[in-house]
């Protein structure tokens, strides 16, 4: 998981650990980083041709972020259903990005969605 820049500025860092720890996960590695483009570029290179690619870039360039490692069963799957959809206009109370995100943009996490991609993010921020 990734806390992104607009959820640290909002001093958010703390509740949302509390909530993804709350619910189960262990928390195995943690740091803070401000990413240059070329990183937060490459880390969401999939995007590269979305109309959204350049805007993204920018924000997750705007401040601090806070990737983490987390520990659970089921952990991809159940941490997306539990940070909530993409767009946090239409994520439900009580899910991360219907509590702490703004729209569809700044949805103040980031949440791998599959165990192989989940290991490469790792490897994105973390020593072995
Ligand atoms: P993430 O990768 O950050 O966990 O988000 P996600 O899977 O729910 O959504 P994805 O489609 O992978 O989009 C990555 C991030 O790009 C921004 N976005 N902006 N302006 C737009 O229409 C738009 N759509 C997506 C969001 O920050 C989204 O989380
Ligand atoms: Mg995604």
């Amino acid at each position: 998981m990734i806390v992104k820049p607009d959820a640290v500025a909002k001093s958010a860092i703390g509740q949302i650990i509390a909530r993804v720890e709350g619910e189960g996960f262990v928390v195995r590695a943690l740091r803070m980083v401000e990413l240059s483009a070329e990183q937060a570029g490459a880390f969401y290179a999939v995007h590269r041709e979305r109309p959204f690619y350049g805007e993204l870039v920018e924000f997750m360039t705007s401040g601090p972020a806070v990737p983490m490692v987390l520990e659970r069963a089921d952990a991809v799957a159940h941490l997306r259903d539990f940070i909530g959809p993409t767009n946090s206009t239409e994520a439900p109370a009580g899910t991360i990005r219907g509590d702490f995100g703004t729209d569809v943009q700044c949805n103040a996490v980031h949440a791998s969605d599959s165990a192989v991609n989940a290991k490469s993010e790792i490897a994105f921020f973390f020593a072995d």
